[in-house]
C-alpha cells in the first residue's frame, strides 16, 4: 500500500525519502522556490511541497502545474519550520500525471453548495464535500460495528418488491413493459405479461422483510437503498436515500426506544472520535456549536413525551406555526423543532401516536386510538428516526388491513409470521442521510448524499 498524506502529516520528518501522489491546491511560485499544497482526500489537511528551483531544474514541470492537477511528487520529508504543519516535503522530482486546464471550476474562491451540486463530479475534491465523504464513512463503519457487537445479524433485504411497506403508496414502480404500447386486459394493463407476473416496485423500506428474519434470528438489522415517489422538495428529504432498519423479537417499545438512544449515542461517539479534524471543521465553518451540542446529546438523557402531551405543548406555544396543531394532525418539522429546540432543548422520543397517521403495522394500544409508535427528533432536523412495536395479533392486523383498504392477499406471509409462533417485536428506522446532516450541521440533505436524486433532478 502506497502512504497516505493523513499518514505522512502524522510521522516525524526525519528527513527519509518518500513519494506522494495527489491533486494540487494551491501553488505560489517565486523565482527562487515553489510552494505547492497537495491533497489526496485522506484527510482535511494539505501535505505543503517546496521546490527550491535553484537546486533542482523543474521550471518547465512547475509551469505546467495548477489548482486540480494530478501529480506524482518525490522528495525528502523534513520538519517545518512554518507554524501550519509539522512537516513538509522538499520535493525533487515532479511527474505531471494530468493537467488542469483554466477552466476548472473549483479555483481559490468558496462556492456555493447549489453551485457546487451542479458539479457533483468535481465536490468531493472541495474542503467541505470531502470531509462529509469521510464522516459518512465513519458513520456507516460505526452503525455497523454496533449493530455487530450486540449480536445483530446484518441481513440484506430486497430493493425489488412487490408489496408497499408502509402502506403509503409513495413508490416508484419497476416494470418491463412499453409504457408507450402496454399489454391489456379488460381496459387495464395486464401486469401478468410483465417481469415479474405482477407489479413490482422500488422498496420504501425493508421493514417487512427484516421482520421475517427477526422471527428466526432473533436480532437483526438492514442498512440499505430505499426509495420514495414522494412530491416533497425540502432540505430533509430525498426520493433515494439510506435506511438502517434494526428489528428485534421478543421487544417491546420500550426496548426499542432504548436500543435507539443507546445506537445514536455510540455512533456519534464513534464519528466524533474517529473523525476529530472534520468535526472540528464541520464546527467552525459549518455549525458553529456543533461540537458542544453532539457532547450534551451524548451526555444527556433523551426526553420522553406522549403525542398526546406533544400535540398539549404546542398548542399553548406562544409560536407562530405554518400547519396549526391540533390532536389527530401529524407533527410538521417546524413543530418538531419547536419541541426538540424550544420547550425540551435536545433530543426528544415521541410515543403513541393516533392510528390515523402512522403506518398499519403498528401496535394498537388498548384506548383503540393511537399506536406504540415511536419517533426521535432532535434539534435542527426534527424526525430522525421512525420506529414501532409491530402489531404481532393476527386479528388486529387482518382489521388494519381493511380498515386502510389494504388487499390482504400482498400481505399473506407478513400475517403469516402471526399466526406461527408470533412474538412481540420492534424496530426503527434511522434515515442515514439525516443522521450524516445531524452530525455535521450541513443544512440541505443533498450535500450529504454523494449523488443526490430528488424532484426532478438526477443529473449523474
Ligand atoms: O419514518 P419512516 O417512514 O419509517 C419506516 O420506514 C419504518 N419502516 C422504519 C422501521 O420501523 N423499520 O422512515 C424512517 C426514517 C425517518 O425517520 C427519516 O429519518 C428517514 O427514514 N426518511 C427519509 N430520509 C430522507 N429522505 C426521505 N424522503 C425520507 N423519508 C424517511
Ligand atoms: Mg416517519
Amino acid at each position: 500500500m502506497k502512504t497516505r498524506i493523513k499518514d505522512i502529516l502524522q510521522s516525524s520528518g526525519d528527513g527519509r525519502e518518500i513519494t506522494v501522489e495527489g491533486w494540487i491546491r494551491t501553488k505560489r511560485d517565486s523565482k527562487s522556490v515553489c510552494f505547492m499544497e497537495v491533497t489526496d482526500g485522506s484527510c482535511l489537511k494539505n501535505l505543503q511541497v517546496i521546490i527550491d528551483k535553484n537546486v533542482f531544474d523543474l521550471t518547465r514541470e512547475i509551469e505546467k502545474i495548477s489548482t486540480g492537477a494530478s501529480v506524482v511528487i518525490q522528495g525528502k520529508l523534513v520538519a517545518s519550520p512554518g507554524k501550519n504543519q509539522n512537516v513538509e516535503l522538499q520535493g525533487h522530482k515532479i511527474k505531471i500525471l494530468g493537467e488542469s486546464p483554466e477552466d476548472y471550476p473549483l479555483q481559490k474562491k468558496r462556492h456555493s453548495f447549489e453551485f457546487l451540486r451542479e458539479i457533483a463530479h468535481l465536490r468531493p475534491r472541495t474542503n467541505t464535500i470531502a470531509a462529509v465523504s469521510r464522516v459518512r464513512n465513519a458513520l456507516s463503519f460505526g452503525i455497523h460495528k454496533f449493530f455487530q457487537e450486540n449480536g445483530f445479524i446484518y441481513v440484506h433485504t430486497p430493493l425489488i418488491s412487490a408489496s408497499d411497506a408502509e402502506g403509503a403508496g409513495e413508490m416508484f414502480q419497476v416494470t418491463t413493459l412499453d409504457l408507450e404500447n402496454p399489454p391489456k386486459a379488460q381496459g387495464k394493463v395486464d401486469y401478468t405479461k410483465d417481469f415479474f407476473g405482477k407489479k413490482a416496485n422500488l422498496t420504501v423500506s425493508g421493514q417487512l422483510e427484516a421482520e421475517i428474519y427477526a422471527t428466526a434470528l432473533k436480532n437483526v438489522y438492514t442498512f440499505g437503498p430505499t426509495f420514495r415517489a414522494e412530491n416533497s422538495n425540502t432540505s430533509r428529504h430525498l426520493a433515494e436515500f439510506w435506511m438502517i432498519e434494526p428489528e428485534m423479537a421478543f421487544c417491546t417499545l420500550e426496548g426499542d426506544m432504548n436500543t435507539a438512544e443507546e445506537f445514536l449515542k455510540y455512533i456519534l461517539s464513534y464519528t466524533m472520535e474517529t473523525c476529530t479534524e472534520d468535526m472540528e471543521f464541520f464546527d467552525k465553518f459549518i455549525q458553529k456549536g456543533l461540537l458542544e451540542s453532539l457532547t450534551h446529546v451524548k451526555e444527556t438523557s433523551f426526553t420522553h413525551i406522549t403525542y398526546t402531551e406533544a400535540v398539549r405543548e404546542l398548542e399553548k406555544a406562544s409560536a407562530k406555526f405554518d400547519f396549526p396543531i391540533s390532536w389527530g394532525k401529524d407533527l410538521q418539522s417546524e413543530h418538531e423543532k419547536y419541541l426538540t429546540e424550544i420547550v425540551f432543548n435536545g433530543p426528544v422520543i415521541v410515543t403513541d401516536y393516533p392510528k390515523g397517521i402512522k403506518a398499519f403495522y403498528m401496535k394498537l394500544n388498548d384506548d383503540g386510538k393511537t399506536v406504540r409508535a415511536m419517533d426521535v427528533l432532535v434539534p435542527r432536523l426534527g424526525e430522525i428516526i421512525g420506529g414501532s412495536e409491530r402489531e404481532n395479533d393476527y386479528a388486529k392486523l387482518l382489521t388494519r388491513l381493511h380498515e386502510l383498504h389494504l388487499n390482504e392477499k400482498d400481505y399473506w406471509w407478513y400475517l403469516d409470521l402471526r399466526k406461527y409462533g408470533s412474538v412481540p417485536h420492534s424496530g426503527f428506522g434511522l434515515g442515514f442521510e439525516r443522521i450524516v446532516q445531524y452530525v455535521t450541521g450541513m443544512q440541505n440533505i443533498r450535500d450529504v448524499i454523494p449523488f443526490p436524486r430528488t424532484v426532478k433532478t438526477a443529473e449523474f
